[in-house]
């Protein structure tokens, strides 16, 4: 254990149970790891953060989040390399992302020492569940919650900070077609798109189901004012590729900041490639299919990395994108993975 963690409470698991995990068949975020973490708020402060067994809470009814959905989240990954060593990345971005999400829930922020404690010591308590291996991770997830009672639609004085860990490979198994979005919106000016909030999640289902039922995979938002402008899709950041150049939109109030998303245009950048941040007009997707300048298009993200998208659907029409040599998605992809996994030089001290 790390002698420099102060103000923490370990309960270890009595018995693992990790040998009952088929780790060659996990569905994305089934399966969570021997341990949490749970820190509470009370009486204007954050208590002592908690490691113990994972297991059920008992919340009021009436606890907040269950009616007002004050609620925020975050995704990271945990690596192992080839020498058994675990690696995290960039979790310093993930740490500052939620404290922005709290401020905008009306959540207290969360101290950066509980965090970073707490974190390394769940971390080693469950580093078996890291598995070596191209493709194994450990999905972290860290949350908060709204808990105390109560229907008056007012921020809560009671949250708990949690963290949770599930074991992960992939989280699109096959192929990734879009619907880009022609009459729904995911976020608006002034709203908390930018936020990991839960309700931005929610309300994307119900227009995600729709999609899903005439063959696509997720959405590709669109501005909510005028649906001429892509923006993000439910789980990614969204990058356009045309001719040699890079394209994705600027991040904004209603636009995640995506830690791959930043990694990306550093990596790209680095290489020479010419990077736009700037609007995109759907218009100009449309056109560069017909002129055969749409190259490609790839989400990013932690829980999906680079996911190549194979075709989108608008207005009633389908596209197929071509198969491209040497393609951007997997030449980032390798390039992520291979720091994420200790296999290169981290020149930017992503690895942590
Ligand atoms: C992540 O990539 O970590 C996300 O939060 C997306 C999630 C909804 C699976």
């Amino acid at each position: 254990m790390d002698t420099s963690v102060k103000n923490l409470i370990v309960e270890k698991i009595k018995s693992s149970k990790i040998g009952q995990v088929d780790f060659d068949n996990l569905p994305f975020g089934d399966v969570f790891t021997d341990h949490m973490m749970v820190c509470d708020y009370k009486n204007g402060s954050w208590g002592t953060p908690k490691i113990i067994p994972y297991q059920p809470l008992t919340l009021d009814p009436s606890a907040r989040v269950f009616h007002y959905g004050q609620a925020v989240f975050e995704g990271m990954k945990a690596y192992k390399d080839d020498k058994g060593q675990a690696w995290l990345f960039r979790p310093d971005e993930n740490f500052r992302r939620i404290n922005k999400s709290c401020v905008r829930l009306a959540i207290p922020e969360f101290p950066e020492e509980y965090f970073f404690d707490s974190l390394k010591t769940l971390l080693r308590l469950d580093v078996e569940w890291i598995k070596p291996g191209e493709g194994n991770t450990l999905y972290v997830r860290p949350f908060v919650i709204a808990t105390q009672p109560g229907v008056i639609a007012a921020p809560s004085e009671e949250y708990k900070f949690m963290i949770i860990c599930s074991p992960a490979k992939s989280y699109y198994g096959g192929e990734v077609r879009v619907k880009i979005a022609e009459k729904f919106s995911r976020a608006a000016d002034g709203g908390f798109g930018f936020a990991k909030a839960a309700g931005n999640y929610a309300g994307q289902f119900y227009p995600t189901k729709l999609a899903k039922e005439e063959g696509f995979q997720q959405i590709v938002w669109t501005d909510s004012s005028t649906h001429e402008y892509i923006e993000e899709a439910g789980t990614m950041n969204v990058f356009v590729r045309i001719g040699d150049k890079l394209l994705t939109c600027p991040t904004s109030d209603r636009i995640l900041d995506g830690v791959t998303r930043k990694s990306v245009i550093a990596l790209a950048r680095d290489q020479g490639i010419e990077v736009e941040i700037r609007p995109i007009k759907v218009a100009e997707l449309l056109d560069a299919t017909k002129n055969n300048t749409l190259k490609e298009m790839f989400g990013s993200g932690t829980a999906a990395v680079i996911n190549p998208i194979q075709g989108f659907g608008y207005k009633g029409d389908k596209y197929e994108l071509p198969k491209v040599e040497n393609s951007y998605a997997s030449r980032f992809k390798k390039q992520l993975t291979d720091i994420q996994y200790n296999r290169s030089e981290d020149k930017y001290g992503w690895r942590y």
